[in-house]
């Protein structure tokens, strides 16, 4: 069979995180390998996503060209996914020419077919810098809360959706100007008219073999009725218009990213100097099938809009399956780019050098298949010493051992099975079958498990038959001794063939441990993989302990991240409604000065404090006590509403309050003079 399988085109406008794998390059893979190691004829493509509004937001953040932002994040992305073993057979990028053509050439086929639609329209326009404003660059007065810098598309405040006419007080995010309404005209794809058939293709044929959540968006889409879907922008970035008279107009970004699979094929032939026409056995031919890994945010354009280009078009085949993975955060928040709230490729394996599949297996292990999942610090180090140190190797390690201490580092021969190894040879022939009727339904989770398994259970053997009791007595049991490890051994091998999907790395260390090359798919589940005599290496340890501290290492990183992150992206809040000066007048604060202060018991927020104010000493119970230590702060001046009415907090009266300024990151900092002055000075 022939394999189309592509993972998103992901956009360079930033590096690649582990959301990214666990939502879509991870479970692409193992496909991949699974299925070259069943001998299908496998062509895996993906590559960098280059237009479109999220590069140049970023191009403009970093003061750099598009072109800079993606020659940039390209090659770091493009380097991350090789270390971590992601087995692409091409990873391209959208501002190749050969993509550029393949996108014409695909929009012009369409508009010739007569399958677009020009629709003319209003949209926002800056007519200072003589531009359409795509609703990211309109910013204005959320209608929801009022936060005054909500964007076109989205309030970050309230987290509304929003489009840019609902925006109060627009104005241009490139200068600031009051936009106006000016008429443009677009190409549409007409998506109402493949409502018919695109209700038979995925509600009638795909009910049962695609995912639940994504049959389930693509239903609920069609159920709403489709609507026509411009394909073209007024923008500079981007796969221009190949139509005369369309000067400052491009393809939407959405248009040409899926072309990109099909550019990223040709682009494979043309670097192997190969016909570039090969690329149509792999997607023309009806024989052919066609797989979409993506997340999930990417289901309509999968589902719905490309294969309705597809369609159109009429040349190509459409997907048979499209393994949409939910989003996987990181310690209970969203993964964001901008927000800095990630852990990415490229420094994980800073501080973690070659443990690539480490987070492979976490990530596969808690892969969000069906519903969004979490990933944390102390999971993953549970999973690492529980799961791939305590258990795979741990066995792989005590086989090793064992063999150089009692067989001469050699595989030795088998001799009578008892009832434990026939149970073993049992399991032994079932698991691969398991793996691959998991693999082939897109169930990397449960596939996975089906693989522990067998180290769980070659564990089990091991400790059961004990050859290290044994041996206590060589001459009597050495026949026994030798059928066991011969039998751990052949499991061992069979680890290295049914974990390649998962763990490349690791299996390739075992095999250089067995000494072998690499083996077929089609030995495992049997033990002629070893033959009796063959040497073996000596051992190593496959995986090592991951200890409390760099843990915690991360853990600080993240908080410090997310604390910096705060102080860049403050919004102050909104101005109150205006009072007079007779308002502002009625408060009294004075200058006084700590004297004492004290932690109130049993509470973690309050100190109680006495506050000197130069006629009397005042007592005040302060909300602070998460933020200095009562020894820190005596002698601190800070600036007291003294005429506040007393309020009794945990049964002591507070006879005022302190100014405080809270910053950015929640921190608080006290209000008070810039030198030294007189206790009981009133501050006006
Ligand atoms: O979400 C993303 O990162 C998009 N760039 C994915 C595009 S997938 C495909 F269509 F190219
Ligand atoms: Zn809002």
């Amino acid at each position: 069979m022939r394999y189309t399988i592509t993972a998103a085109l992901l956009y360079a406008n930033g590096p690649a995180h582990i959301g990214h794998l666990a939502g879509c390059y991870i479970p692409a893979d193992i496909y991949a390998r699974y299925l070259r190691a069943k001998n299908h004829d496998v062509l895996f493509v993906s590559g960098s996503d280059e237009h479109g509004v999220p590069i140049t937001i970023r191009a403009e953040k970093e003061g750099l060209t598009p072109q800079e932002v993606v020659d940039k994040y390209h090659t770091i992305i493009k380097k991350s996914f090789e270390e971590f073993g992601i087995s692409f057979d091409i990873y391209s990028r959208t501002s190749k020419k050969i993509h550029y053509d393949t996108a014409s050439d695909f929009f012009t086929t369409l508009n010739n077919r007569k399958k677009l639609v020009v629709q003319k329209s209003e949209q926002y326009y800056d007519t200072i810098r003589n531009k359409f404003l795509q609703d990211r660059y309109i910013t204005g007065e959320c209608p929801k809360c009022g936060n005054p810098n909500a964007y076109g598309d989205q309030c970050e405040k309230c987290g509304a959706t929003l489009s840019p006419s609902e925006l109060i007080n627009p104005r241009s995010a490139l200068s600031n100007a009051t936009p106006i309404m000016k008429e443009t005209s677009h190409w549409y794809l007409p998506l109402q008219d493949a409502e018919k058939w695109l209700k038979e293709w995925i509600l009638e044929t795909h009910q049962s073999d695609w995912k639940t959540n994504v049959y389930g968006q693509c239903k609920s889409w069609l159920e709403q009725g489709l609507q026509p879907r411009a394909v073209t922008r007024d923008l500079e970035w981007g796969v221009p218009v190949p139509l005369p008279n369309t000067d400052g107009k491009v393809l939407y970004v959405w248009f040409d990213a899926p072309i990109g699979y099909i550019s990223a094929t040709k682009d494979y032939f043309e670097q192997k100097n190969e016909p570039i026409d090969n690329y149509k056995k792999y997607w023309q031919d009806e024989n052919t099938k066609l797989v979409h890994f993506i997340g999930k945010d990417n289901i309509v354009f999968h589902c719905i809009i490309f294969p309705t280009m597809l369609k159109a078009h009429g040349d190509f085949i459409l997907p048979t399956n499209v393994p949409a993975n939910e989003f996987l955060n990181l310690e209970g928040n969203k993964i964001s780019t901008s927000r800095n709230w990630a852990v990415w490729l490229h420094e994980y394996l800073v501080d973690f050098p070659e443990k690539q599949d480490v987070l492979r297996y976490v990530l596969t292990a808690n892969a969000p298949e069906q519903k969004d999942n979490d990933f944390t610090w102390k999971d993953f180090q549970t999973k690492n010493n529980n799961e791939l140190v305590a258990t795979l190797g741990n066995f792989i390690n005590r086989a090793f051992v064992l063999s150089e201490k009692y067989t001469e580092n050699k595989v030795p021969q088998l001799f009578d099975l008892e009832q434990v190894d026939v149970d073993l040879l049992k399991n032994l022939k079932e698991i691969p079958t398991k793996i691959e009727n998991s693999i082939e339904n897109y169930r990397f989770k449960e596939a996975l498990n089906f693989y522990m398994e067998l180290a769980r259970i070659g564990n089990k053997y091991m400790q059961d038959n004990a050859p290290w009791q044994l041996a206590k007595d060589l001459e009597k049991n050495k026949n026994r001794i030798d059928t066991i490890l011969h039998l751990s051994l052949q499991l061992v091998a069979n680890l290295a063939i049914l974990g390649e999907p998962f763990l490349p790395f690791t299996s390739q260390k075992i095999n250089q441990l067995l000494n072998i090359e690499p083996q077929k798919w089609e030995k495992a589940g049997t033990i002629t993989i070893l033959s009796p005599e063959h040497s073996l290496q000596k051992a190593t340890l496959l995986f090592a302990k991951i200890e409390d501290i760099e843990i915690q290492k991360q853990i600080d990183k993240l908080e410090n991240s997310k604390k910096q992150n705060e102080l860049e992206n403050y919004t102050p809040e909104n101005i109150k409604k205006e009072i007079n000066f007779d308002d502002f007048s009625k408060i009294d604060i004075r200058i006084g000065t700590i004297k004492t202060a004290e932690k109130v018991a049993k509470t973690k927020k309050l100190l109680k404090l006495s506050i000197d104010i130069g006629t009397e000493i005042r007592t005040v119970v302060s909300g602070i006590a998460e933020h200095f230590l009562p020894e820190n702060i005596i002698g601190q001046q800070v600036c007291l509403i003294v005429n506040l009415a007393p309020r009794a907090m945990q049964g002591i009266e507070s006879q005022g309050m302190i100014l405080m300024a809270e910053d950015a990151d929640g921190k608080l900092k006290f209000v008070a003079p810039t030198e030294i002055v007189k206790n009981g000075v009133t501050v006006k």
